[in-house]
């Protein structure tokens, strides 16, 4: 018997439930490049059948002979080699568990998870607390829940939703206490996922402070891989984000498995090839330290993770998140517009500033026809260096030679908007908070406290601290016409404990100030719709979905040299949307690793990103270099709108070193391509770049040249690129329709 629930001609997705005489209920969610399908045992075990290219009649994978068990004798299962959809703990299944508990009372440790019933909700369910992709209509999506229980009262319930025209599968988990007594969960993942074939290779995302997200592939092997946060922020070091490619994958061929999680704590992201060659794939939640208590009748919901499989290459892959994190994680009434140019100070002046240095720099700006003047660190307390001040969100009014309206006012009368930066989650051991409260750090209670940047964390898990700081932030926003935060956070979490619950664990408060910060974010964002917030740690810290969900916008890195970044915003592209990434022009020599490049290639590098500005002493510009730059912000402005809603290609560069994207309109009519060389190698042939998404059949004109193209030219042979012979040389072509 099979019948199809959810499932209208109209929508590219549907998921259907059957039954065969093997698996009682099936389950199969089609988006337009993907199937999942899932199968009930007679004994209530979810077992995984099939995730990967779209299957035509599922009922297929239920077969006999396609039955992925490995029966010992009759009646006997050997779990420990059966793909199960989420995997309990304590019994025969002795890979990474999904969940894993303890039952303090009698010290068991099993949650052995059986089918209880599934529901087909319409649109999608939304959480309470935690940042997610959202629908604005119901018709977009379509969500199944499946119930799992364990004969002690653990209620596991899985969700799973599908949205039209997109590849992406988000999932989740909720778990419940129906029992009577205290449960504690160690280990709770967002997905599993358990593939048949390992021979798989895992691209992630490494990086450090100024050198974030490179991308580094490595083939998956026969024991556990982990990319992890322990750090209380997703980091520099590890983004949580991972996918697993067939060998050989490209941007547009090969295929993918991709695995994104909607969170800005620490996170694990885990690889588990058994003995018999199969893969578990798992993300969630990080198990370090985890421990948290579910009384009767309380319940946990985990983070979002977003899959995406793609059989067409890393591209597809990226297009899906950039698609579905730029138009339903991204909220508020920044999303769909182009962002304004900007002027940050921090570059230009960093701590040293007064208000006729910032007059005159505003000015400068003005001048260029900058359209928002971002001041950065510094205003405040006695702030003169990284070594005082936060928590005193009180102007420096000495400094700034006025009030902080005032200079706005002052910014707003050169005819630009007036933004702001801050760190409201730090607090100076040097400040009148720090004075007033010690105990709102985060720290564990008679240990001694590490400082990083001369700087402790508030304890975020309390909510006290938490409404502290809404009321403090909400008079800073409404002390002067803002229109832009940037809101900052410098340092990592060591020591993690709270004065309030000493008994907590790290891994506890660690997620409880996680879901404070998400509260704090969430009122001010709502109470402040007009601001344009950005999100920035150290640069590119906590560049995360969690953050997105909140913050349209995020610091790429505090690197902002123009070859630096190609590897940064590369591998940031992976997952975020260019629309979220802020990258900047700045000074050379650059401070960060003393390259010197031309305006032209810092430019062509910068307005990859959504968030476009200047972070330099504009006053020290030469008058020649102020024509490029005024040229630069007229051509970026007529283009933004266009820019803001492209998709972007990474092209194989032509040649070695060289980085080359495509920024395409949606409907192919029109297509930026710019190109950019590391370093020069004498004796070159001349060099072709090939093009992708654009439509073979359309004819393209090259604005600068006039010369006419074939689409089917530009995909298959490619365009002449013609760089200058030098380092760091770059070109960006603009091809429009030819109608
Ligand atoms: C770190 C940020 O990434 C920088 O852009 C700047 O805002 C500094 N903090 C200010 O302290």
């Amino acid at each position: 018997m099979r019948y199809i629930i959810l499932n209208r001609r109209d929508l590219t997705m549907s998921i259907q439930i059957f039954h065969t005489d093997l698996y009682p209920t099936c389950f199969h969610l089609q988006t337009p490049g993907s199937s999942y399908v899932m199968g009930v045992s007679q004994d209530g075990l979810l077992i995984h059948l099939h995730y990967g290219a779209p299957v035509a009649q599922a009922e297929n994978l239920t077969r006999a002979e396609n039955s992925p068990w490995f029966p010992a004798k009759p009646g006997e299962t050997l779990l420990d080699h059966v793909p199960l959809e989420y995997s309990g703990s304590g019994m025969a299944d002795l890979r990474p568990a999904a969940i894993s508990v303890e039952w303090p009372e009698d010290g068991d440790n099993i949650a052995d998870l059986r089918y209880q019933d599934y529901a087909l909700l319409p649109g999608k369910p939304q959480m309470e607390g935690l940042p997610q992709v959202y629908t604005e209509k119901e018709e977009e999506a379509q969500t199944l829940r499946i119930t799992l229980c364990d004969a002690k009262g653990l209620q596991v319930d899985l969700f799973y939703t599908i949205f039209d025209n997109s590849d992406a599968l988000i999932r989740r988990t909720r778990v419940s206490n129906k029992g009577t007594s205290p449960v504690v969960l160690h280990r709770i993942m967002s997905s599993a996922l358990d593939l048949p074939d390992s021979r798989m290779e895992l691209v992630h995302l490494h990086g450090a402070w100024a050198r974030e997200f490179n991308e580094e592939r490595m083939p998956v092997g026969h024991f556990r891989q982990c990319i992890s946060s322990t750090k209380g922020a997703s980091g520099h070091q590890h983004n949580p984000f991972a996918a697993l490619v067939t060998p050989g994958c490209n941007e547009s061929a090969g295929e993918v498995y991709a695995a994104s999680l909607v969170y800005s704590g620490n996170f694990l992201i885990e690889t588990d090839v058994d003995a018999m060659d199969q893969l578990r794939f798992t993300i969630g939640l990080n198990d370090w330290c985890f421990s948290w208590q579910l009384l009767p009748g309380e319940e946990f919901c985990s983070p979002e993770a977003v899959l995406v499989y793609s059989a067409q290459g890393l591209g597809h892959m990226s297009r899906t998140y950039h698609r579905l994190y730029q138009n339903r994680l991204c909220r508020g009434s920044w999303r769909d517009r182009p962002r304004p140019v900007l002027l940050n100070t921090w570059e230009g002046v960093y701590f040293d500033f007064n208000r006729d240095k910032l007059l005159h720099l505003a000015k400068a700006a003005a001048e260029q026809e900058i359209e928002l003047f971002v001041l950065d660190d510094g205003w405040f307390g006695h702030r003169d260096s990284d070594n005082s001040s936060l928590g005193d969100w009180i102007p420096n009014e000495k400094k700034l030679g006025c009030t902080l309206r005032e200079l706005a006012e002052d910014v707003n009368r050169l005819g630009m908007k007036f933004g702001l930066w801050v760190e409201p989650e730090m607090v100076s051991p040097d400040s009148d908070l720090y004075r007033a409260h010690p105990d709102w750090a985060l720290c564990r209670p008679n240990r001694p406290a590490t400082l990083a940047r001369t700087q402790l964390i508030l304890d975020l898990s309390r909510t006290d601290v938490q409404d502290y700081l809404i009321d403090a932030m909400s008079s800073v926003f409404e002390s002067a016409p803002i229109d832009y935060i940037k809101w900052d956070m410098n340092r990592n979490m060591t020591e993690i404990g709270s004065f309030a619950s000493p008994e907590k664990s790290a891994g506890e408060i660690a997620h409880r100030y996680m879901l404070g910060l998400y509260r704090v974010m969430e009122t001010l964002v709502t109470r402040f719709p007009d601001i344009l917030f950005e999100s920035c740690a150290s640069g590119g810290g906590r560049f995360d979905p969690g953050m997105m969900y909140y913050m349209p916008q995020a610091w790429t890195s505090d690197d902002s040299d123009a070859i630096q970044r190609l590897d940064i915003q590369g591998g940031c592209s992976l997952v975020y949307p260019p629309s979220c990434m802020s990258c900047h022009v700045s000074a050379v020599p650059n401070h960060q690793v003393g390259r010197v490049t031309s305006l032209d290639t810092r430019w062509n590098v910068a307005v990859m990103g959504g968030g476009f500005g200047y972070e330099l002493n504009m006053t020290a510009l030469s008058d020649e270099e102020k024509e490029i730059v005024r040229k630069q912000i007229r051509t970026y402005k007529e283009d933004r709108g266009f820019l803001f809603t492209s998709e972007l290609y990474r092209l194989e560069a032509p040649a070695d070193g060289m980085f080359a994207y495509a920024q395409v309109a949606p409907d192919k009519s029109r297509l930026a391509v710019t190109c950019i060389r590391r370093m020069f190698r004498a004796q070159r042939a001349p060099l072709w770049l090939r093009l992708n998404g654009i439509a073979p059949d359309k004819q393209y004109v090259e604005k600068s040249s006039g010369e006419v193209y074939s689409g089917t030219e530009l995909l298959n042979r490619g365009v002449r690129i013609v760089l200058d012979d030098a380092d760091f040389s770059s070109v960006r072509l603009d091809f429009v329709e030819k109608k």
